[in-house]
Protein backbone atom coordinates (compact mmCIF):
# COMPACT_ATOMS: atom_id res chain seq x y z
CA UNK A 1 0.00 0.00 0.00
CA UNK A 2 1.86 3.60 -0.67
CA UNK A 3 1.91 5.71 2.27
CA UNK A 4 2.06 9.46 1.64
CA UNK A 5 2.74 12.95 3.59
CA UNK A 6 0.72 15.66 2.74
CA UNK A 7 0.79 19.22 3.97
CA UNK A 8 -2.51 21.15 4.79
CA UNK A 9 -3.85 24.12 6.04
CA UNK A 10 -5.77 24.85 8.51
CA UNK A 11 -4.99 27.48 8.61
CA UNK A 12 -1.80 26.43 10.54
CA UNK A 13 0.19 23.75 7.57
CA UNK A 14 0.03 20.63 9.41
CA UNK A 15 0.78 16.78 8.00
CA UNK A 16 -0.89 14.45 7.72
CA UNK A 17 -0.48 10.58 6.02
CA UNK A 18 -2.58 9.57 3.26
CA UNK A 19 -2.92 6.23 2.33
CA UNK A 20 -4.64 5.04 -0.70
CA UNK A 21 -7.63 3.96 1.82
CA UNK A 22 -7.83 7.27 3.19
CA UNK A 23 -10.22 10.06 1.68
CA UNK A 24 -7.68 12.51 0.34
CA UNK A 25 -6.92 15.95 1.10
CA UNK A 26 -7.91 18.02 -1.52
CA UNK A 27 -4.99 20.70 -2.97
CA UNK A 28 -7.87 23.50 -3.17
CA UNK A 29 -8.93 24.37 0.92
CA UNK A 30 -12.54 24.56 0.15
CA UNK A 31 -12.80 21.53 -2.06
CA UNK A 32 -12.04 19.51 1.50
CA UNK A 33 -14.66 18.96 4.26
CA UNK A 34 -12.61 19.44 7.17
CA UNK A 35 -12.32 23.14 6.53
CA UNK A 36 -16.10 23.90 6.77
CA UNK A 37 -16.13 21.44 10.11
CA UNK A 38 -13.25 23.70 11.77
CA UNK A 39 -15.07 26.78 10.90
CA UNK A 40 -18.24 25.43 12.33
CA UNK A 41 -16.37 24.33 15.95
CA UNK A 42 -15.23 27.83 16.06
CA UNK A 43 -18.73 29.26 15.34
CA UNK A 44 -19.90 26.52 18.21
CA UNK A 45 -16.81 27.14 20.33
CA UNK A 46 -17.64 31.34 20.64
CA UNK A 47 -21.26 30.12 21.46
CA UNK A 48 -20.65 28.12 24.14
CA UNK A 49 -18.14 30.50 25.54
CA UNK A 50 -20.73 32.78 25.94
CA UNK A 51 -22.72 29.67 28.06
CA UNK A 52 -19.79 29.15 30.11
CA UNK A 53 -19.90 25.43 28.81
CA UNK A 54 -16.49 24.35 28.17
CA UNK A 55 -16.44 20.84 25.63
CA UNK A 56 -13.84 18.08 26.95
CA UNK A 57 -14.96 15.28 25.36
CA UNK A 58 -15.55 14.43 21.36
CA UNK A 59 -15.82 11.76 19.17
CA UNK A 60 -15.58 11.86 15.58
CA UNK A 61 -17.18 9.16 13.13
CA UNK A 62 -16.48 8.44 9.27
CA UNK A 63 -12.88 10.28 10.23
CA UNK A 64 -10.95 8.49 7.77
CA UNK A 65 -6.89 9.98 7.94
CA UNK A 66 -8.16 12.13 11.49
CA UNK A 67 -8.07 16.08 10.30
CA UNK A 68 -11.44 16.40 11.51
CA UNK A 69 -10.40 15.41 15.36
CA UNK A 70 -7.08 17.46 14.57
CA UNK A 71 -9.25 20.43 13.65
CA UNK A 72 -11.40 19.56 16.43
CA UNK A 73 -8.88 19.61 19.13
CA UNK A 74 -6.89 23.12 18.38
CA UNK A 75 -10.41 25.03 18.51
CA UNK A 76 -11.53 23.61 21.42
CA UNK A 77 -9.02 24.24 23.87
CA UNK A 78 -10.65 22.14 26.87
CA UNK A 79 -10.67 18.91 24.66
CA UNK A 80 -9.59 16.05 27.34
CA UNK A 81 -10.92 12.68 25.63
CA UNK A 82 -10.96 12.23 21.91
CA UNK A 83 -13.14 8.91 19.93
CA UNK A 84 -11.78 8.35 16.65
CA UNK A 85 -14.32 5.68 14.44
CA UNK A 86 -14.48 4.62 10.78
CA UNK A 87 -16.08 1.95 9.46
CA UNK A 88 -12.79 1.17 7.08
CA UNK A 89 -10.59 -0.90 9.32
CA UNK A 90 -7.69 0.50 7.63
CA UNK A 91 -7.84 4.05 7.89
CA UNK A 92 -8.06 3.45 11.56
CA UNK A 93 -4.54 3.62 12.61
CA UNK A 94 -3.91 6.11 10.50
CA UNK A 95 -6.22 8.95 12.02
CA UNK A 96 -4.45 7.81 15.10
CA UNK A 97 -0.97 8.15 14.25
CA UNK A 98 -1.76 11.68 12.45
CA UNK A 99 -3.93 12.76 15.31
CA UNK A 100 -1.24 11.66 18.06
CA UNK A 101 1.74 13.60 16.23
CA UNK A 102 0.22 16.87 17.07
CA UNK A 103 -1.81 15.91 20.47
CA UNK A 104 -0.01 13.25 22.05
CA UNK A 105 -1.19 14.53 25.65
CA UNK A 106 -4.80 13.75 24.63
CA UNK A 107 -6.41 10.85 25.98
CA UNK A 108 -7.41 9.20 22.59
CA UNK A 109 -9.06 6.22 21.37
CA UNK A 110 -9.50 4.91 17.98
CA UNK A 111 -12.53 2.36 16.63
CA UNK A 112 -13.18 0.32 13.46
CA UNK A 113 -17.03 0.38 13.57
CA UNK A 114 -20.01 1.64 12.05
CA UNK A 115 -21.38 4.94 13.06
CA UNK A 116 -21.09 5.37 17.31
CA UNK A 117 -21.39 1.55 17.70
CA UNK A 118 -18.16 1.14 19.53
CA UNK A 119 -18.63 3.94 21.53
CA UNK A 120 -22.18 2.42 22.67
CA UNK A 121 -20.74 -0.92 23.01
CA UNK A 122 -18.16 0.45 25.52
CA UNK A 123 -20.33 3.10 27.16
CA UNK A 124 -18.38 6.12 25.94
CA UNK A 125 -19.95 9.48 26.40
CA UNK A 126 -18.81 12.95 24.15
CA UNK A 127 -19.89 16.68 24.84
CA UNK A 128 -19.46 16.89 20.74
CA UNK A 129 -20.00 14.23 18.10
CA UNK A 130 -18.95 15.36 14.51
CA UNK A 131 -19.86 12.93 11.54
CA UNK A 132 -19.38 13.67 7.92
CA UNK A 133 -20.66 10.36 5.97
CA UNK A 134 -21.00 8.65 3.10
CA UNK A 135 -24.83 8.82 2.05
CA UNK A 136 -25.00 6.78 -1.26
CA UNK A 137 -26.78 3.31 -0.56
CA UNK A 138 -26.26 1.38 -3.41
CA UNK A 139 -22.99 -0.40 -2.57
CA UNK A 140 -20.31 -1.91 -5.37
CA UNK A 141 -17.07 -3.16 -4.34
CA UNK A 142 -16.55 -0.78 -1.41
CA UNK A 143 -13.19 -2.76 -0.34
CA UNK A 144 -11.37 -0.65 -3.30
CA UNK A 145 -9.35 3.02 -2.67
CA UNK A 146 -12.04 5.09 -0.69
CA UNK A 147 -14.79 3.92 -2.38
CA UNK A 148 -16.54 3.92 1.20
CA UNK A 149 -16.47 7.67 1.44
CA UNK A 150 -19.32 8.03 -0.93
CA UNK A 151 -21.04 4.50 -0.62
CA UNK A 152 -22.72 2.05 1.97
CA UNK A 153 -24.00 -1.38 1.99
CA UNK A 154 -27.67 -1.17 1.72
CA UNK A 155 -29.42 -2.95 4.54
CA UNK A 156 -26.27 -1.60 7.22
CA UNK A 157 -28.37 1.34 9.23
CA UNK A 158 -31.55 -1.21 9.20
CA UNK A 159 -31.46 -1.36 12.90
CA UNK A 160 -32.69 2.47 12.70
CA UNK A 161 -35.96 0.85 10.53
CA UNK A 162 -35.70 4.49 8.82
CA UNK A 163 -38.45 5.69 6.58
CA UNK A 164 -38.44 6.03 3.15
CA UNK A 165 -39.10 9.43 2.56
CA UNK A 166 -35.79 9.91 4.77
CA UNK A 167 -33.97 7.54 3.10
CA UNK A 168 -35.46 8.88 -0.50
CA UNK A 169 -33.51 12.17 0.34
CA UNK A 170 -30.47 10.59 0.95
CA UNK A 171 -30.00 10.96 4.74
CA UNK A 172 -30.40 7.47 6.38
CA UNK A 173 -27.10 7.68 7.86
CA UNK A 174 -27.52 11.09 9.40
CA UNK A 175 -30.89 9.06 11.14
CA UNK A 176 -29.80 6.13 11.97
CA UNK A 177 -26.38 8.34 13.05
CA UNK A 178 -28.52 10.64 15.62
CA UNK A 179 -30.09 7.87 16.86
CA UNK A 180 -27.71 6.53 18.43
CA UNK A 181 -25.84 9.63 19.54
CA UNK A 182 -28.79 9.86 22.05
CA UNK A 183 -26.75 6.69 24.09
CA UNK A 184 -23.82 8.70 23.55
CA UNK A 185 -23.97 12.19 24.07
CA UNK A 186 -23.59 14.12 27.33
CA UNK A 187 -26.62 16.19 28.43
CA UNK A 188 -26.93 18.98 26.61
CA UNK A 189 -24.49 17.61 24.23
CA UNK A 190 -24.77 17.37 20.48
CA UNK A 191 -24.07 16.66 16.83
CA UNK A 192 -22.28 18.54 14.01
CA UNK A 193 -23.26 16.71 10.42
CA UNK A 194 -21.55 17.51 8.04
CA UNK A 195 -24.03 17.53 5.03
CA UNK A 196 -24.33 18.31 1.29
CA UNK A 197 -27.19 20.67 0.70
CA UNK A 198 -28.50 19.34 -2.13
CA UNK A 199 -31.87 18.67 -0.87
CA UNK A 200 -34.27 20.85 1.08
CA UNK A 201 -32.98 22.62 4.14
CA UNK A 202 -36.09 22.18 5.35
CA UNK A 203 -36.28 18.16 5.29
CA UNK A 204 -32.94 18.15 6.63
CA UNK A 205 -34.72 20.04 9.52
CA UNK A 206 -37.32 17.50 9.66
CA UNK A 207 -34.88 14.56 9.42
CA UNK A 208 -33.02 16.33 13.01
CA UNK A 209 -36.43 16.94 14.36
CA UNK A 210 -37.48 12.98 13.58
CA UNK A 211 -34.67 11.79 15.82
CA UNK A 212 -36.06 14.41 18.43
CA UNK A 213 -33.40 16.80 18.10
CA UNK A 214 -33.47 20.56 17.86
CA UNK A 215 -31.57 21.72 14.74
CA UNK A 216 -29.32 24.84 14.57
CA UNK A 217 -27.49 25.86 11.48
CA UNK A 218 -23.79 26.58 11.93
CA UNK A 219 -23.00 27.76 8.44
CA UNK A 220 -23.56 27.26 5.25
CA UNK A 221 -21.19 27.27 2.29
CA UNK A 222 -20.50 26.34 -1.52
CA UNK A 223 -17.89 23.68 -2.68
CA UNK A 224 -17.25 21.70 -5.98
CA UNK A 225 -18.40 18.48 -6.15
CA UNK A 226 -15.09 16.41 -5.66
CA UNK A 227 -15.56 12.02 -6.37
CA UNK A 228 -18.05 13.23 -8.91
CA UNK A 229 -18.04 9.49 -10.80
CA UNK A 230 -19.61 8.24 -7.55
CA UNK A 231 -21.71 11.45 -6.07
CA UNK A 232 -23.47 12.28 -9.66
CA UNK A 233 -24.24 8.87 -10.83
CA UNK A 234 -25.37 8.15 -7.24
CA UNK A 235 -27.58 11.24 -6.75
CA UNK A 236 -29.15 10.32 -10.18
CA UNK A 237 -29.91 6.93 -9.58
CA UNK A 238 -31.77 8.56 -6.41
CA UNK A 239 -33.90 11.13 -8.81
CA UNK A 240 -37.42 9.74 -8.66
CA UNK A 241 -40.64 10.03 -7.35
CA UNK A 242 -40.29 13.82 -7.42
CA UNK A 243 -36.79 13.86 -5.38
CA UNK A 244 -34.51 15.74 -7.14
CA UNK A 245 -31.15 16.37 -5.85
CA UNK A 246 -29.31 20.38 -6.65
CA UNK A 247 -26.20 21.11 -8.06
CA UNK A 248 -24.67 23.89 -10.04
CA UNK A 249 -22.49 24.60 -12.80
CA UNK A 250 -19.86 25.99 -10.70
CA UNK A 251 -17.48 27.95 -12.58
CA UNK A 252 -20.95 30.21 -13.60
CA UNK A 253 -22.28 30.62 -9.91
CA UNK A 254 -18.99 31.18 -8.12
CA UNK A 255 -18.67 34.34 -11.13
CA UNK A 256 -21.96 35.43 -9.94
CA UNK A 257 -21.02 34.86 -6.52
CA UNK A 258 -18.06 37.07 -6.07
CA UNK A 259 -19.53 39.42 -8.41
CA UNK A 260 -22.54 39.93 -5.43
CA UNK A 261 -22.02 43.10 -2.91
CA UNK A 262 -22.56 42.81 0.20
CA UNK A 263 -25.18 45.93 1.65
CA UNK A 264 -21.84 46.52 3.48
CA UNK A 265 -19.40 46.59 0.12
CA UNK A 266 -17.48 43.78 0.96
CA UNK A 267 -16.40 41.41 -1.55
CA UNK A 268 -17.44 37.78 -1.39
CA UNK A 269 -14.99 34.91 -1.72
CA UNK A 270 -15.04 31.32 -1.11
CA UNK A 271 -16.56 28.94 0.07
CA UNK A 272 -19.15 32.19 0.49
CA UNK A 273 -19.92 31.66 4.28
CA UNK A 274 -20.89 35.14 4.57
CA UNK A 275 -24.56 35.14 2.89
CA UNK A 276 -27.54 33.45 4.52
CA UNK A 277 -28.75 29.94 2.87
CA UNK A 278 -31.74 31.86 1.14
CA UNK A 279 -29.48 34.59 -0.07
CA UNK A 280 -27.01 32.33 -1.22
CA UNK A 281 -28.83 29.87 -3.19
CA UNK A 282 -30.75 32.66 -4.70
CA UNK A 283 -27.44 34.16 -6.52
CA UNK A 284 -26.85 30.72 -7.65
CA UNK A 285 -30.35 30.02 -8.87
CA UNK A 286 -30.12 30.23 -12.66
CA UNK A 287 -27.01 28.00 -12.42
CA UNK A 288 -29.09 25.26 -10.89
CA UNK A 289 -29.22 21.88 -12.53
CA UNK A 290 -30.16 18.40 -11.25
CA UNK A 291 -28.24 15.44 -10.73
CA UNK A 292 -29.25 13.96 -13.72
CA UNK A 293 -28.07 17.00 -15.79
CA UNK A 294 -25.09 17.29 -13.68
CA UNK A 295 -24.11 13.53 -14.59
CA UNK A 296 -24.80 14.25 -18.14
CA UNK A 297 -22.31 17.45 -18.34
CA UNK A 298 -19.93 15.16 -16.28
CA UNK A 299 -19.82 11.97 -19.07
CA UNK A 300 -19.80 14.49 -21.68
CA UNK A 301 -16.05 16.41 -20.27
CA UNK A 302 -14.67 14.87 -17.61
CA UNK A 303 -13.15 18.00 -15.96
CA UNK A 304 -15.96 20.34 -16.10
CA UNK A 305 -16.87 21.73 -12.89
CA UNK A 306 -20.24 21.02 -10.79
CA UNK A 307 -21.01 22.71 -7.17
CA UNK A 308 -22.91 22.02 -4.43
CA UNK A 309 -23.88 23.88 -0.77
CA UNK A 310 -22.60 22.44 2.27
CA UNK A 311 -24.70 22.89 5.53
CA UNK A 312 -23.19 22.22 9.10
CA UNK A 313 -26.03 21.42 11.09
CA UNK A 314 -26.00 21.23 14.96
CA UNK A 315 -28.58 18.89 16.58
CA UNK A 316 -29.05 19.61 19.64
CA UNK A 317 -30.66 16.63 22.14
CA UNK A 318 -34.01 17.37 23.78
CA UNK A 319 -33.49 17.54 27.08
C1 LIG B 1 -16.11 11.68 3.23
S1 LIG B 1 -15.09 10.71 4.23
C2 LIG B 1 -14.84 11.82 5.57
C3 LIG B 1 -13.42 12.19 5.82
C4 LIG B 1 -13.13 13.15 6.95
N1 LIG B 1 -14.14 13.22 7.98
C5 LIG B 1 -12.84 14.53 6.41
O1 LIG B 1 -13.52 15.49 6.79
O2 LIG B 1 -11.93 14.67 5.59
C6 LIG B 1 -16.23 9.55 4.95
C7 LIG B 1 -15.61 8.48 5.84
O3 LIG B 1 -16.67 7.74 6.46
C8 LIG B 1 -16.28 6.38 6.59
N2 LIG B 1 -17.51 5.58 6.78
C9 LIG B 1 -18.32 5.05 5.84
N3 LIG B 1 -19.39 4.47 6.41
C10 LIG B 1 -19.25 4.63 7.75
C11 LIG B 1 -20.02 4.23 8.89
N4 LIG B 1 -21.17 3.57 8.76
N5 LIG B 1 -19.54 4.54 10.11
C12 LIG B 1 -18.38 5.20 10.27
N6 LIG B 1 -17.60 5.60 9.23
C13 LIG B 1 -18.04 5.34 7.99
C14 LIG B 1 -15.50 6.11 5.33
O4 LIG B 1 -14.65 4.99 5.48
C15 LIG B 1 -14.74 7.44 5.14
O5 LIG B 1 -13.49 7.37 5.75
Amino acid sequence: MTQRTTVVTLPLELRVIETDHTYPVKDDIWSNWYTFGLRAFERLRDELKQEGRPITSFATTGTSNGIDAIAASLVFENLQEVALIDLDERVVPVAKQNYLRYFSGKNVSAFAGSLLEPLVEKGITADLIYANLPILPNGGDLIQGYRRSSRYEKGLFAQAKTEDWIKNYLLEPYYALLLQAKDVLTPRGSVICSIGGRIPYSVIEQVIEKAGFKTQKLLTGFKVQTEPWEVLPGCADAEKDGVTFDFYRYDEAVAALRNHRLSSGKILEEPFMDLNKEELKKIIEPYKITAKQAHEMYLKNNYAKIGHVVHIVRAMKKD
